[in-house]
């Protein structure tokens, strides 16, 4: 079949290699931004006289066809026609006839494809974003359900000091909080149009970028036509902020899979979000989780796949290019359903608050309780340090903790120590005392609560 750009071709084409160079079975989801793209440019093209009114027209009528059977599903793409740019374009030809070719003028498949991808970019961060604000809104809800709620706050993964599960909640939405941040900042990189940079040099014919750039509702023009054609970064920097946020889903996911273990039994997944064994009847285990976890390898390969591909390209286009896209569209998929999934699990989630607070019961994490309270009576810091380790030492071999220390054991070890150590040494007492900015205090982590209902206008 005689291909697009074959004029100067006389060999005849191999269909296994024809295979290997095209894009179509994955660029074919930029169906809708190429169309968008083409119709802006020929609007473009017959405002500026570059083609008559006429032929325009034509061109405008013929891709709003192909508009139509897209959303219809009735687009067939073929490999003969390598990519989605080819392919659109000789639908366009089988529609209108020959007027078709007068498309191309003054535009590259370079500059073509750069302007589809930053358009796809574009709606696609946009839609994260929106399901990051959704996963943002579950976890304020369940933070302010759990400000009071007591947990073992860990170090090393070791019970270190009593925290208010709210805390520990509010710590994930600060992170997401985050990483919503540097998507909505790299929108102003993504909202730039290549589109006029052509080739690689400009052209010759009288264009008007900026008339293509409004039309396609970009903030701003790539100012030099080499870089708008070549340069990936907007992607990268893309596949880089969803590597920060699917690392903070893998870490909580991490951890809400501890949390269902026999051990732990601080949290229960519904039905829905977990799945059964073939062969141990009793098992209920957190595979969604566990994916979640999973995936965010793949997110993390895909930026260095397509840092790799990058780092030793000469400019401007090469076709190591077309290797962008799948990691894209995958990193695109695998973060937006990783956060409705979040969303949905942690929603769903139910807290065993006895247990978790039980947990703080059993253990050495108000160590750190006895020593300031002996810090406080006078005792420096140090010191007071080395008598509760001790004290911990001596409990262990016995057995018991520290709040069955006796009284008078206690005041043996200083008279400073009176009835109200018992209070101080509760887990309860130990959060709501820690009333420094953004501790762990019921009170400190309601203020974080209501900042975040503020921000999210609840
Ligand atoms: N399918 C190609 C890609 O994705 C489109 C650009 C082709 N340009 C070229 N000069 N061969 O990169």
């Amino acid at each position: 079949m005689a291909k697009l750009w074959g004029g100067r071709f006389d060999g005849k084409n191999e269909a296994w290699i024809d295979a290997f160079g095209a894009s179509i079975p994955f660029d074919q989801q930029l169906a809708k931004q190429d169309i968008t793209g083409s119709l802006a440019h020929v609007k473009m093209l017959g405002e500026t006289g570059i083609i008559s009114e006429e032929d325009a027209a034509a061109i405008t009528a013929g891709l709003q066809t192909l508009a139509e059977k897209l959303a219809n599903n009735e687009l067939i793409f073929t490999i003969e026609n390598e990519d989605i740019h080819l392919n659109l374009e000789k639908m366009l030809h089988d529609e209108i006839g020959p007027v078709a070719g007068k498309l191309h003028t003054a535009r590259s498949r370079n500059d073509q494809v750069a302007t589809d991808m930053h358009l796809y970019l574009k709606e696609h961060v946009q839609d994260i974003i929106e399901k990051i604000t959704t996963f943002r809104e579950v976890l304020v809800a369940k933070a302010e359900e759990h400000t009071e709620t007591i947990m073992p706050g860990y170090t090393h993964l070791q019970h270190a000091q009593p925290i208010s599960f709210g805390h520990h909640l509010m710590a994930y939405y600060n992170m997401l909080t985050r990483d919503q941040e540097r998507l909505t900042e790299s929108l102003k990189r993504i909202d730039l149009s290549p589109l006029g940079c052509a080739a690689l040099a400009g052209t010759t014919f009288p264009i008007d970028r900026q008339m293509t750039a409004n039309e396609l509702g970009f903030g701003g023009i790539y100012s030099n036509s080499l870089d708008g054609v070549s340069d990936r970064d907007f992607i990268l920097e893309f596949l880089s902020n969803s590597s920060i946020l699917m690392m903070h889903l893998s870490r909580f996911c991490e951890e809400i899979i501890l949390w269902c273990s026999h051990e732990f039994k601080f949290v229960e997944l519904t039905d829905t979000f977990s799945t059964g064994s073939s062969i141990m009847p009793q098992k209920k285990n957190p595979d969604m989780a566990e994916l979640i976890r999973g995936k965010s390898g793949r997110v993390v390969g895909d930026l260095i796949g397509l840092l790799t591909v990058m780092k030793g390209l000469p400019l401007a286009y090469n076709k190591d290019l077309q290797e962008d896209k799948e990691g894209m569209f995958d990193t695109v998929h695998t973060v937006a359903t990783s956060l409705e999934i979040m969303t949905g699990m942690i929603d769903a989630m139910k807290v065993h608050t006895q247990t978790m607070h039980d947990a703080t019961e059993k253990d050495f994490s108000n160590a750190t309780e006895l020593a300031d309270y002996l810090a406080t009576k006078g005792i420096p810091f140090r010191q007071a340090h080395e008598i509760v380790g001790k004290l911990v030492l001596s409990c262990t071999q016995k057995g018991i903790y520290l709040q069955d220390v006796p009284l008078e054991e206690y005041q043996a070890i200083s008279e400073l120590i009176e009835e109200d150590i018992y209070d101080t040494l509760a887990s309860k007492t130990a959060v709501v005392r820690r009333t420094s900015l953004g501790g762990t205090s019921f009170e400190q982590v309601e203020w974080q609560v209501q900042e975040a209902k503020k921000a999210l206008n609840k």
